[in-house]
């Protein structure tokens, strides 16, 4: 077989990118280690830039969003029994985020990958990618149990932080940034209505929690649980326990519960690699950098990349100029430290870390205080939340 562009990954990024690719006239080939099932209903990400949206709509997947996602205008923080809103839209001259799930977004790109008959391989076995440093990369993999061979110009690594592709490149060309965190996310999706119309992140001593919403008749919430907790630990019971003693904090509001339809625990972990590329690779996506969930923004900084990809790869095809190829990295990693510093930033706002004094705790208070009584601190939130205007460099 032989393609323009081998895309290892059919997460967000890999499938965005086929879809711009497509839009741009360029041939790629898809190729996934999962069902089409499990991709679809690995529950993630929720909160969707409006330039994320714009993209989608752009690409033509965007008419069940317009339909299904819930557009908001304002995030709410909870601290010390009272709740602040953040006006989002207000303090940003207009700008929204939707609600909508990563499931969905993924279902929408399948279903246009598929209409269009370009290729997209799921349950791919033994993905190995060779000769990353000749103008012929190739990747091999079995599928259906027949080995195969795919022929590329370019290879996408748009396998997630676990993937493969990052880990081809030879020692000593990448340099990494990470930091751990002593805590982990405990997800659950809920059937009840929210009983907030807003999402709240909340401090609390006992934990942060985040409400967060999917439709109007399905919830989501966020526990910050120990990093090695054991979800067998957790009943739906004990469950509701916390998310109540966390979120009802606010004298007269209460929380509803339903069935859980799904909950699981993530770590929660920051990582860059420098830079995102290596001869005729290039990474997007989580396969080059984590955030923790806190600010929102792993989804929104993957859809990033790959359109810089594409531009850079629309410029090369076009007119034989690898300008833009050669400087993906360095247009990328700019807004990818802006986000890493602000998930880093709403993270220890909000969360409790076991080594913190009475001191810490109310340097934490003040400073959640101030974010939500200043101006000039709350558009700091806000303008990071829903996406800054950053120019490429
Ligand atoms: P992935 O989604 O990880 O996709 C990579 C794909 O590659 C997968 O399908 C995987 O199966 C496949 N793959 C891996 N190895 C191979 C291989 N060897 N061969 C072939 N295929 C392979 N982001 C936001 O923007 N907003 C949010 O509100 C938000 N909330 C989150 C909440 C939680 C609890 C979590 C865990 C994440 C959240 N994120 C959020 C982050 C977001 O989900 C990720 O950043 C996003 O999934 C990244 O997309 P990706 O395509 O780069 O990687
Ligand atoms: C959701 C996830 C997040 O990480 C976040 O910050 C807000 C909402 C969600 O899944 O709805």
């Amino acid at each position: 077989m032989r393609t323009q562009v081998g895309i290892v990954g059919a997460g967000p990024a890999g499938l965005t990118l086929g879809r711009l690719l497509e839009q741009a006239g360029i041939e790629s080939v898809i190729l996934e280690s999962r069902s089409r099932a499990y991709v679809e209903h690995r529950i993630r990400a929720g909160v969707l830039e409006q330039r994320t949206v714009d993209l989608l709509n752009g690409a033509g997947v965007g008419e069940r969003m317009a339909r299904e996602g819930i557009v908001h205008h304002g995030v709410e923080l909870q601290f010390d029994g009272e709740r602040h809103r953040i006006p989002l839209s207000d303090l940003t001259g207009g700008r929204t985020i939707v609600i909508y799930g990563q499931t969905e977004v993924v279902k929408d790109l399948i279903a246009a990958r598929l209409a269009t008959g370009s290729p997209l391989l799921f349950e791919v076995d033994h993905v190995a990618v060779a000769d990353l440093d000749s103008d012929r990369p190739a990747i091999s993999f079995t599928h259906g149990g027949v080995s195969q061979e795919l022929e590329c110009d370019v290879v996408a690594g748009c396998d997630g932080f676990h993937g493969i592709c990052r880990d081809v490149i030879p020692p000593g060309v990448l340099r990494y940034f990470d930091k751990e965190y002593p805590f982990g996310w405990l997800g659950v999706l809920a059937a009840v209505a929210p009983s907030s119309e807003e999402l709240i992140y909340a401090s609390n001593d006992r934990g942060f929690a985040l409400h967060s919403m999917r439709s109007p008749e399905v919830s989501r919430f966020y526990l910050q649980v120990a990093p090695k907790e054991d979800i067998a630990e957790w009943s739906d019971e004990r469950i509701w326990e916390e998310l109540r003693a966390r979120l009802e904090t606010v004298s007269g509001w209460t929380l509803s519960t339903g069935p859980v339809l799904e909950k699981g625990i993530t770590a929660m972990r920051s990582f860059v690699t420098e830079p995102m590329q290596f001869g005729r690779l290039f990474l997007a996506g989580d396969a080059a950098h984590i955030v923790p969930p806190t600010g929102a923004k792993g989804l929104n900084l993957a859809a990033f990349d790959v359109t810089v990809l594409t531009r850079a790869l629309s410029a090369w095809y076009g007119s034989g100029d690898a300008s833009l190829l050669d400087g993906y990295s360095q247009a990328c990693l700019h807004r990818v430290w802006r986000a890493q510093h602000f998930s880093w930033w709403m993270t220890t706002l909000l969360h409790t870390f076991d080594h913190y004094d009475a001191y810490d705790r109310r340097l934490q208070e003040s400073y959640l205080d101030y974010v939500c009584s200043s101006v000039a601190a709350s558009t700091t939130l806000a303008e990071n939340y829903v996406g800054l205007d950053m120019p490429d460099h």
